[in-house]
């Protein structure tokens, strides 16, 4: 595409987005998404997944071969292990909504296999507005981001997991947020006794989590509404969109020693 084709994609497509209230109508838009080469090497679009109510965000990198075919996040190795460290800290998975920071796998071919390819920053940035809608319609009181892709995209490029994983982090993105490790780390430590003792410190983390808010968490069977109404304006919604990678910032954000009380409002930038 010619640089001047791009810009007018990115201007409907920015359109679309913006008028686009629901989580599902989202998913559905994004399949056509064309806003960087990675929908040519990818089988579909792998969208966020989660009940349109949930408290908690979680947010990888990018999906991997199995969730490609799938066309769902979280649903290989990686995906297994989070399942059983969420289970583990009394999460139940149904109740928090997952996304990654690009939506459609990157690979290289080895072989016979689809090698997992990191995301570039261009791919990143083009798909930063899907991830930016997510979180204006869902509102979540808590975001968690897997890895330092995830965290390098919400809390700036600065941010090191190595340094604050398990932390809450200030953030205008939501009145809870944490960069924990990515669980492909984990299946990718060098022995069993990594692998058990990073497992556990990973699932420490998402204990944090299950402490904040345990009634949306834990699985009570208790009711909660379903719809999948907009909570946010499609002013606030277009703002955010426009101000969020600007606002996203270079600074390390001041951490938290304790876990503030749980707000339900949000701030300007949905
Ligand atoms: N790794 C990710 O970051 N996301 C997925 O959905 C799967 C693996
Ligand atoms: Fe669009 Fe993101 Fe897919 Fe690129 S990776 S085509 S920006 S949905």
């Amino acid at each position: 595409m010619a640089k001047h084709d791009h810009l007018e994609y990115e201007d409907a497509a920015q359109k679309k987005i913006s008028s686009t209230p629901t989580l599902k109508g989202l998913a559905k838009i994004a399949r056509d998404c064309r806003a960087c080469d990675l929908w040519k090497r990818g089988t579909q679009v792998v969208f966020g997944e989660g009940e349109p109510n949930s408290t908690v965000m979680f947010v990888g990198e990018v999906p991997g071969d199995r969730e490609d075919r799938a066309g769902k996040p979280f649903v290989g190795p990686a995906g297994n292990l989070l399942d059983k460290a969420l289970a583990e800290a009394g999460i139940d998975r149904s109740k928090v909504y997952v996304t990654n920071a690009v939506k459609h796998f990157n690979w290289e071919p080895r072989g016979k296999r689809r090698i997992h390819k990191k995301p570039r920053t261009s791919e990143i940035t083009a798909c930063r507005p899907w991830l930016d809608a997510e979180i204006a319609r869902l509102k979540p009181k808590v975001i968690v981001c897997l890895g330092a892709t995830a965290a390098k995209v919400l809390l700036g490029p600065k941010f090191r997991v190595t340094q604050h994983r398990g932390e809450f982090i200030d953030s205008s993105l939501a009145p809870h947020v944490m960069a924990t490790v990515h669980p492909s780390s984990i299946l990718r430590a060098p022995d069993d006794d990594t692998r058990h003792l990073e497992t556990q410190r990973f699932t420490d983390d998402l204990k944090k989590i299950a402490q904040l808010i345990p009634h949306d968490l834990a699985d009570t069977k208790a009711p909660r509404p379903t719809s999948d109404a907009p909570k946010v304006s499609a002013v606030a919604t277009e703002n955010s969109l426009r101000g969020a990678s600007a606002k996203s910032g270079a600074q390390v954000p001041a951490t938290k020693t304790e876990p503030p009380p749980a707000r339900h409002q949000r701030s300007p930038q949905g």
